[in-house]
């Protein structure tokens, strides 16, 4: 999509892990799709996954491996500005001014610290505070500051998130409250892509797929892990040769999401009728993901070379990154008497 032309839409991802069949169903794929119709803005938020993640080689990994899955998922570094937050200093620079219009009591609800206080209380903790930092005190300024520096129209983001880009809004008319006579911000709108699909893939466990519950099937891994795990979903002892339904069984839930609709509906009625057992439903599941997903391995191994193309596009993303910032912020500092 042209620059100049179309709204804005961004998104940052955290690189907490590798990049998961969930994260491609719930946000991988419909970001590429709004692509089509926005002008996107995607980045990997490094200094984000600095709140809970320490070890230097671990962080490095996880920011090439999001990087990589979403250029091999199909993301088009022409098309899409796409680089790493920590690229572009211009946001933190931003983010001391919108801390300073920000109400402490603000942080103080939003939901990520009050979880963690939360389990503080839980374990018994005299002090609330234990353990959380003021990285993930600050969090949602930080992440403020990423959506109004790039003057994002709409944030697709998960509905966990939803709060973090209303205090964005709420950060943004602090400012404009202020000093709206010199310049305003955009205030931006949270657009959930789960609620057009509402699909929650399952884990290996049967929960919802999550680095948390440790019940991945990495995007990327390879064909005899991929073949494994796809054997480990849970199923029931319905016999093979009893009618099953296909919307209460994990596997066909992540099979439909992966399979053309021809497939799926064949596989249902399959289903339907009695005679397809889970072990044949898993050897489908398993012939769809790997041939739609072995040409984006290849080239996701490639990217992850050491030497590979990857730091040289992040390179060029985070060119073009600066370039949008340093208006945005060369106001901002201008109408607060910095310049
Ligand atoms: P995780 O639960 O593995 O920590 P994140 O919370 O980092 O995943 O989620 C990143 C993105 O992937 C979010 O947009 C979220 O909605 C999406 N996502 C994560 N897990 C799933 C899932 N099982 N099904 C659909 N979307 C998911
Ligand atoms: N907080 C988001 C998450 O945990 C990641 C993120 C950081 C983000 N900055 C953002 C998302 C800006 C959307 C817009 O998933």
């Amino acid at each position: 999509m042209a620059a100049g032309s179309a709204k804005v839409s961004l998104t940052g991802i955290k690189p907490t892990g590798e990049p998961h069949l969930g994260n491609y169903i719930g946000a991988i794929r419909p970001a590429l799709k709004l692509a089509q119709n926005y002008e996107a803005v995607y980045f990997i938020a490094d200094y984000h996954a600095l709140t809970t993640i320490r070890d230097p080689e671990l962080l490095r990994h996880y920011t090439r491996s999001v990087a990589a899955s979403w250029i091999a998922s199909g993301l088009d570094p022409d098309q899409v500005v796409f680089y790493r937050q920590s690229d572009v200093p211009e946001i933190f620079e931003l983010t001391w001014i919108m801390a300073c219009m920000t109400g402490k009591g603000l942080m103080n609800r939003a939901h990520a610290y009050k979880a963690a206080r939360d389990r503080n209380q839980e374990a018994g903790k005299e002090d609330l505070d234990t353990g959380i930092n003021m990285g993930l005190y600050n969090y949602p300024v930080l992440m403020a500051v990423d959506i109004l520096i790039m003057e994002a129209d709409v944030v697709p983001v998960g509905r966990d998130q939803m709060q973090h880009v209303e205090i964005a809004a709420d950060i943004a008319g602090s400012f404009n409250h202020v000093y709206g006579k010199s310049y305003k911000f955009k205030i931006p709108d949270a657009i959930i892509p789960d609620a057009d699909t509402g699909h929650t893939l399952p884990g290996v466990d049967g929960r919802k797929m999550s680095k948390s519950y440790d019940n991945t099937i990495p995007l990327f891994c390879p064909e005899a892990q991929l073949k494994k795990l796809v054997k480990r979903i849970p199923t029931d002892s319905t016999p093979v040769e009893d009618p099953k339904d296909p919307d209460s069984s994990n596997v066909f839930q992540i099979l439909e999401q992966f399979a053309t609709s021809d497939v799926a509906a064949n596989v249902r009625q399959r289903l339907q009728a009695g005679g397809m057992g889970w072990g044949d439903l898993k050897n489908q599941l398993f012939e769809v993901l790997n041939d739609q997903l072995s040409p984006l391995r290849d080239r996701y191994n490639a990217l992850m070379e050491p030497d590979s193309e990857l730091d040289g596009l992040l390179a060029a993303g985070a060119e073009k990154a600066r370039k949008r910032v340093l208006p945005v912020l060369s106001q901002a500092r201008k109408a607060i008497g910095m310049a």
